[in-house]
């Protein structure tokens, strides 16, 4: 199946890129590879948790970008398939606590209730811890024909991206800003670089490292992340007033609700959208000099602008 869907690229490729035949292929590999990566052993519920939440679906974005910059800067997708997995681990891990009654208390995410409100909140801390620490174990452990130095870096800017100074410093200034909806403009920037933007950049760069990209490659990369970071949350934060529970998955109109201080609220949804457009574009821009090889990520960062859920 996924070698149809390879010629299929191929086809593609040739005849002009087509996002939806790219995904086509790509979910299915990154699908199969996280069922793979954690079997249900001893004790089975704390796999079985971590599992429900890591297998439930959902876009695969960030996994994807990480195999498409690895491409891009030379890679193969075998380089970089642990290190994509792993991303979808911590992605994963974040949104089990994210939802917790200590955070958002959230009932549904992905259309299905929540890890704690199936496994308890107990194993559902345990659940986001396993996959926080497997998720650093995958990419040491199973990362193949990568020099140790470049894994070594990989590692590095994942514990980066995760910790104080990206996802969790966001949600802490996040969690800060709750029923304050007089946030300045940095603020919610802030909250938005490190609690989204950091782990979508870290994909992005990682993939590249993995590669062998040079440093203004490197660059380039990390800069079309920082764009399609902020425009994915603004759209995220559109979404949320325009969107219905069932297109999302999850509750809308909470931002609304909770009297949360979003882009939308502060430059109103027209500017808001003309914002992320504008984001999108000068994320394509900067990876205009790979040519070609540049189209699945350009047609990511269109993706993200146009999607409803
Ligand atoms: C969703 O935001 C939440 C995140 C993107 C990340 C939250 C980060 C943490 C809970 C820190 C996790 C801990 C480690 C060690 C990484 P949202 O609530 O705005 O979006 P939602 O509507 O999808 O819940
Ligand atoms: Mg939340």
């Amino acid at each position: 199946m996924v070698s149809a869907h390879t010629d299929s690229v191929k086809k593609e490729a040739k005849a002009g890129f087509e996002l939806s035949v790219y995904l086509a292929e790509r979910q299915p590999l990154v699908e199969a590879a996280l069922d793979r990566s954690i079997p249900v052993i001893y004790p089975e519920k704390i796999y079985e948790s971590m599992r429900y939440s890591l297998l439930a679906g959902g876009k695969r974005l960030r996994p994807i970008l990480c195999l498409a910059s690895c491409e891009l800067a030379g890679g193969t997708v075998e380089m970089a398939l642990p290190t994509a997995c792993a991303l979808e681990m911590i992605h994963t891990m974040s949104l089990i606590h994210d939802d917790l009654p200590a955070m958002d208390n959230d009932d549904y995410r992905r259309g299905k209730l929540t890890n704690h409100k199936v496994y308890g909140e107990d194993i559902a801390i345990l659940a986001g811890d396993g996959l926080l620490a497997y998720s650093f174990e995958h990419v040491a452990a199973e990362t193949k024909g990568v020099p140790a130095d470049r894994v070594l870096r990989v590692i590095a800017l994942l514990g980066r991206a995760v910790g104080a100074a990206g996802l969790v410093g966001g949600q802490v200034v996040d969690l800060d800003s709750e029923g304050k909806s007089d946030i300045s403009i940095e603020t919610l920037s802030y909250i938005h670089t490190h609690k989204t933007g950091a782990l979508l950049e870290a994909c992005v760069v990682s993939g590249g490292i993995l590669a062998g990209a040079s440093s203004e490659e490197l660059q380039k990369m990390s800069r079309y992340a920082q764009n399609i970071g902020l425009a994915f949350q603004i759209i995220d934060d559109i979404l949320d007033i325009t969107a219905t529970a069932e297109q999302l998955g999850k509750t809308a109109g909470k931002d609304l609700q909770a009297q949360k201080a979003t882009y939308p609220s502060i430059w109103g949804l027209e500017e808001s959208s003309r914002q992320a457009r504008q984001l999108v574009e000068s994320a394509k821009a900067e990876l205009a000099c790979f040519g070609e090889k540049a189209q699945p990520l350009q047609a990511l960062a269109d993706f993200i602008t146009n999607r409803k859920h």
